[in-house]
C-alpha cells in the first residue's frame, strides 16, 4: 500500500515533453475474457523507438497474466503528433491467416497508458464474411489535468483490406486536451453505475434484508416456544419418580445428551475444514473492508496481491480454530491436522491453477503462470503460511483445546432411531443450502459479471452487506437444521450442520452452469476449463466458509445439556455469539 501511494504521488506526474509510455498488454477473443495472448503474438509490428524492458511489478499481476510490452510509439507529454506511420506489416500468407483468424474470433487488444486501460478492436469482417479488414490507424486523445494524465480515448480508423503479399502501414496520432477530471476520479469512467447500482441490485439487497429479519424472527420464535414447551415437558417428567419415568415416553433432544459430545466422524478433516472456513471468512471480511477503504481496482493485480497477503497473514486463525477443535475432539495427530488444515485451500487453488496452466501452455496463452511466480507462491505456503499456522495451532490447543463439556459421553453410542425421510441428514443437508443461496444469488450475478465480462466491480459496500446477510441466514438455517436433527434423536450433528450450510456451494455451482450457458458467450477448451475450474474453487471456498458457522451454533448442544431453568433461554442469545461466554455464565 505505501508503494501504491508513492506511485500515485510521484511517478505519475509528468513534466512537459517527458516520455509517456504506451504499454501493449494482451490480445484475445472478446467473449473469452480470460483467454488472452501477448499482444505481439499477433504479427503486429513494433514502433521505431527502442524497447523499454518491463518486469512484473506485483505477484497479482504475474498471476493474472499481465505481460506488458513496449509499443515503440513515440509519445511525449503535451506534444501533439499528427498522423504518423510507425511501421509496416509485410503481410505474407501466414500473417494474413493469423489476422483473419483473430478477426473472425472478434479479437481485441488492451493497452495501458499511465495505468489507464485502453481497448481497441483488431479488425472487422464484411457482412458475408469473405473480406477481412484491419484497423491500421490508432487515434489517441489524451486528457491532462495539470501535470497528470486523467483520460484517454482511442479511436480506430484506417480500415485496410487484408490481401496477401502487400505492405500495410500502421499509423498513430496523439492529441492532448485539457480536462477537468480530477486525478483521483480518473477511473470513474470505467465504472458502470447504471449496471451496478441498478434498481434490481438495491431491490435484491432490500429483499434479502427482509428475509433476514423474517428468518431471525421465525427462528427465535420457534425455538423459544418449542424449547419452552420442551423444558416444561422435561421438568414435569423430572418430578415423576424413577419408576414412572422409565415407563414414560421420553423423546426429543434430551435423549441424546450423552452422545452429542461424541467426536464427529473423521475429526481430522472436519476440524481442518472448520479452521479453513474461519480463515476464508476473515480473508473475505478484511479484503472487502480494504477494498471499501481503498479503490483497489485502480491498479493492475492489486486485488489479488492483497488477497494473497491477507490470506497468508490470517493463517493463525486457521490454526487456532482448527487446532483447538481437533484437540477438543480428542485428536492425537495434531501435526498432521495442522498440515492438512494449512494446505487444504492452497492445494485446492494451486491444483486447479496447475491444471489450467497446462492448457494455457498448450494454447500459448499469456495466462500461463511463469515458473518464478509458482516458486514464489510455494515459498509463501511453506515459509509464511505454515509457520503462522503452527503458531495458531499451538495457541489454540493450549488456550481452548480442553474438552470442557458439561456432561460425560456415554460409553456405548445410542442407536439412532428410525425417522421420517425428511429428517435424514442427507435431506436436511440438501434443503439447508437453499435459503442462503437465495439470499446471495443476485449478488453472485454481479460478481460473476464483473469477473467474466468486462465490468469493474466497485460496489463493495453491497458485497459487505451481502456477506453479513449470508452470515445471519446461514446461522439461522443451521440452528434450525441442528434442532430438527437432535430432536429426531440423531446425535450426528457436526457434519450435518457443516454440510447443511456448505451445500449453498452446490447451488452456487449449479447457478454458474446456468450463467455460463445463458449469460455468456464463452467458447473453447481454455476458457471453458478456466471457467469451470475456478468456479469450482470459488464455490468450494464459499461452501467451506458457510459451513464454518458451526461454532456459533453450539447453542443447541448447550441447551441440550443444561437444566430446565427458564433463564437459559436468554443465554441462548448470548451463546449464539460465543459458547465460551455461555459456560462462564452458567458456572
Ligand atoms: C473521451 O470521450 C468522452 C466521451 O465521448 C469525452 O467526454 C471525453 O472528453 C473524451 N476525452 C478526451 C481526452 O478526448
Amino acid at each position: 500500500l505505501p508503494l501504491s501511494l508513492m506511485t500515485a504521488l510521484f511517478l505519475l506526474q509528468y513534466t512537459d515533453k517527458e516520455e509517456v509510455v504506451l504499454w501493449m498488454n494482451t490480445v484475445g477473443p472478446y467473449h473469452n475474457r480470460q483467454e488472452t495472448y501477448k499482444y505481439f503474438s499477433l504479427p503486429f509490428c513494433v514502433g521505431t523507438k527502442k524497447t523499454i524492458s518491463h518486469y512484473h511489478e506485483t505477484l497479482g499481476e504475474a498471476l493474472q497474466g499481465v505481460e506488458l510490452e513496449f509499443s515503440g510509439l513515440d509519445i511525449t507529454f503535451k506534444e501533439e503528433v499528427m498522423q504518423t506511420t510507425y511501421c509496416d506489416i509485410e503481410l505474407d500468407k501466414p500473417k494474413r491467416d493469423a489476422f483473419v483468424y483473430a478477426i473472425k474470433n472478434h479479437y481485441w487488444y488492451q493497452m495501458y497508458i499511465d495505468d489507464l486501460p485502453i481497448w481497441g478492436i483488431v479488425g472487422e469482417a464484411d457482412e458475408n464474411g469473405e473480406d477481412h479488414y484491419l484497423w491500421t490507424y490508432k487515434k489517441l486523445e489524451i486528457g491532462y489535468n495539470g501535470n497528470r494524465i486523467v483520460d484517454v480515448n482511442l479511436t480506430s480508423e484506417g480500415k485496410v483490406k487484408l490481401v496477401p503479399n502487400t505492405r500495410i502501414p500502421m499509423s498513430y496520432s496523439v492529441k492532448w486536451k485539457k480536462s477537468d477530471v480530477k486525478f483521483e476520479d480518473r477511473f470513474d469512467k470505467y465504472l458502470d453505475p447504471s449496471f451496478f447500482q441498478h434498481r434490481i441490485h438495491w431491490f435484491s439487497i432490500f429483499n434479502s434484508f427482509m428475509m433476514v429479519i423474517f428468518l431471525v424472527g421465525l427462528v427465535s420464535m420457534i425455538l423459544m416456544r418449542t424449547l419452552r414447551k420442551d423444558y416444561a415437558r422435561y421438568s414435569k417428567e423430572e418430578e415423576m419418580d424413577d419408576m414412572d419415568r422409565d415407563l414414560g415416553d421420553e423423546y426429543g433432544w434430551k435423549q441424546v445428551h450423552g452422545d452429542v459430545f461424541r467426536p464427529s466422524s473423521h475429526p481430522l478433516i472436519f476440524s481442518s475444514l472448520v479452521g479453513s472456513g474461519c480463515q476464508i471468512f476473515s480473508v473475505s471480511l478484511i479484503v472487502i473492508i480494504l477494498a471499501m477503504i481503498e479503490d483497489l481496482y485502480t491498479e493492475r493485480g492489486s486485488m489479488l496481491s492483497t488477497a494473497i497477503f491477507v490470506y497468508a497473514a490470517t493463517s493463525p486463525v486457521n490454526g487456532y480454530f482448527g487446532g483447538s477443535l481437533y484437540a477438543k475432539q480428542g485428536g492425537r495427530r495434531w501435526i498432521k491436522q495442522m498440515f492438512i488444515g494449512a494446505f487444504l485451500i492452497p492445494a485446492m487453488v494451486c491444483g486447479t491453477a496447475f491444471f489450467i496452466n497446462f492448457i494455457a501452455i498448450y494454447y500459448h496463452a499469456s495466462r500461463a503462470i511463469p515458473f518464478g511466480t509458482m516458486v514464489a507462491v510455494c515459498c509463501i505456503c511453506f515459509f509464511v503460511i505454515l509457520p503462522l499456522n503452527l503458531v495458531g495451532t499451538i495457541l489454540g490447543r493450549n488456550l481452548s483445546g480442553q474438552p470442557n463439556f458439561p456432561c460425560r459421553v456415554n460409553a456405548v453410542p445410542r442407536p439412532i432411531p428410525e425417522k421420517k425421510w425428511f429428517m435424514e441428514p442427507a435431506v436436511i443437508v440438501c434443503l439447508g443450502g437453499i435459503l442462503p443461496f437465495g439470499s446471495i444469488f443476485i449478488e453472485m450475478y454481479f460478481i460473476f459479471t464483473s469477473f467474466w465480462a468486462y465490468k469493474i466491480y466497485y460496489v463493495y459496500g453491497f458485497m459487505m452487506l451481502v456477506l453479513v446477510i449470508l452470515c445471519i441466514v446461514t446461522v439461522c438455517v443451521t440452528i434450525v437444521c441442528t434442532y430438527f436433527l437432535l430432536n429426531a434423536e440423531d446425535y450426528r450433528w457436526q457434519w450435518t450442520s457443516f454440510l447443511s450450510a456448505a451445500s449453498t456451494a452446490v447451488y452456487v455451482y449449479m447457478y454458474s452452469f446456468y450463467y455460463y450457458f445463458f449469460k455468456t458467450k464463452m467458447y473453447g477448451l481454455f476458457q471453458t476449463s478456466f471457467y469451470f475450474g475456478y468456479m469450482a474453487v470459488f464455490s468450494t471456498a464459499l461452501g467451506i466458509m458457510c459451513g464454518e458457522y458451526k461454532k456459533t451454533k453450539s447453542l443447541l448442544r448447550d441447551v441440550t445439556i443444561h437444566s430446565t431453568h427458564d433463564s437459559i433461554r436468554f443465554m441462548i442469545l448470548i451463546s449464539r455469539f460465543d459458547s465460551q461466554f455461555f459456560f462462564f455464565f452458567t458456572k
